[in-house]
C-alpha cells in the first residue's frame, strides 16, 4: 500500500506523516510531497519516501503518483490558484489509478458564503467529476489561528472580531491530521466529514485566554471595515486582511460550525480543548 501525502512540508502534512507512523504503517509505504528541499530531508529523516513536487507541474505530478494507492491532497496555499493546481493533482490521481482520493476542505464547503470556500467547493466539484472515490475532510479553522496570537491579545488585553457572537468550532492542527490519518486508512471513509473540535465564541476564546494567562483579556467586536484597517495597520496586505475579515463574518453567520460527532469518530476520542491548547502554547 502506498499512502501519498500532498503539501507533506507543511504543518498539517508533517503531523499527518507523524500520525501515519505512529498508526503503525511502514515508513516506506508513505511517500512525502512537498517543494521545500529542507523539509522534505527532514522527512525523509523519518524513513518515508520524498519527492519534490509543485501541484503546478502536471509532470512531475504524474511521477510522484507512480504507484501510489490513495492520496491526501492538501489543499495549496496559495489562494487563488487554488483551483487550476487541484485539477492538476485530480487528473495526476485519476491518471495513477488511484483508488482513494482525500482532500482537506473547509467546513460546510458546500453551504458556506466565505471566500475561501469558493476554491474548495470547487475542488471538491471536479473531484465528483473525476469519478475518483474520495473522502472530503471538511476541516473548520485551526486553534491554533489564535493560539499563534495570544501574545498579541496579552499585550493589548483583547481579542479584535468581527465575528458578533459566531462560534467557532476550530480544533488543533495535529487532531485534523490524526483524523486524516485514520480516514487514509480505513476501507471505506464517509464521502464527507464535516470536521471541528468543540465550538466557541471569540468571547468565550478572550475568556479562556484571559484565565489561563492569568490577564484581563476581553472581546472587542469591530465592524468589517474596522477591523480591516486594524489589520492592514498592522501590516497585514489589504487582499489578506479582507479575507481574514470575511472569514469573521462567515464565522458570525455560523459557517465555521459543525458538530464536533465527525471528527470525535475519526480520533475515537474527545477532540483537544481550547484550554488545553491555550495551555500548551502559552
Ligand atoms: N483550516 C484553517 O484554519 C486553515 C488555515 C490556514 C490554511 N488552511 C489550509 O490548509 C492547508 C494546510 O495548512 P498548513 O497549516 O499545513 O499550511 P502550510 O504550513 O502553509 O503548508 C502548506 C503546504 O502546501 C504546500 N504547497 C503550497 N503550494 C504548493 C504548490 N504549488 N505545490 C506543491 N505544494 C504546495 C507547501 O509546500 P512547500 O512549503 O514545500 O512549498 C506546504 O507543504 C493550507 O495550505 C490551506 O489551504 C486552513
Amino acid at each position: 500500500m502506498s499512502l501519498v501525502v500532498t503539501g507533506a512540508t507543511g504543518q498539517l502534512g508533517h503531523h499527518v506523516v507523524s500520525s501515519l507512523l505512529a498508526k503503525g504503517v511502514p515508513a516506506d509505504h508513505v511517500v512525502a510531497l512537498g517543494r521545500d528541499e529542507e523539509r522534505l530531508a527532514g522527512l525523509a529523516a523519518l524513513g518515508v519516501t520524498t519527492r519534490r513536487v509543485d501541484y503546478a507541474d502536471p509532470e512531475g505530478l504524474a511521477a510522484a503518483f507512480d504507484g501510489a494507492d490513495r492520496v491526501l491532497l492538501i489543499s495549496g496555499s496559495e489562494v487563488g490558484q487554488r483551483l487550476p493546481q487541484h485539477r492538476n493533482v485530480i487528473e495526476a490521481a485519476k491518471a495513477a489509478g488511484v483508488s482513494l482520493l482525500a482532500y482537506t476542505s473547509i467546513a460546510n464547503a458546500d453551504t458556506s458564503g466565505i471566500i475561501l470556500a469558493v476554491e474548495h467547493k470547487a475542488t471538491e466539484d471536479a473531484i465528483v467529476a473525476s469519478g475518483l472515490s474520495h473522502t472530503f475532510l471538511r476541516n473548520s479553522w485551526y486553534t491554533e489561528n489564535y493560539t499563534g496570537q495570544l501574545a498579541t491579545y496579552a499585550e493589548h488585553g483583547t481579542v479584535l472580531g468581527a465575528a458578533g457572537e459566531g462560534r467557532v468550532s476550530a480544533a488543533t492542527r495535529a487532531d485534523y491530521a490524526e483524523a486524516a490519518a485514520t480516514a487514509l486508512l480505513l476501507e471505506q471513509p464517509k464521502p464527507v466529514y464535516e470536521l471541528g473540535g468543540s465550538a466557541f465564541s471569540l468571547k468565550e476564546l478572550a475568556t479562556t485566554v484571559g484565565e489561563v494567562l492569568d490577564k484581563d483579556v476581553t472581546y472587542t467586536d469591530l465592524p468589517a471595515d474596522e477591523l480591516t484597517k486594524v489589520l492592514v495597520g498592522a501590516g497585514l496586505p489589504e487582499p489578506y486582511a479582507a479575507v481574514l475579515v470575511d472569514a469573521d463574518l462567515g464565522l458570525g453567520r455560523g459557517e465555521l460550525y459543525v458538530e464536533p460527532t465527525d471528527l470525535e469518530e475519526l480520533l475515537g476520542r474527545p477532540a483537544t480543548t481550547l484550554a488545553d491548547a491555550v495551555r500548551a502554547a502559552a
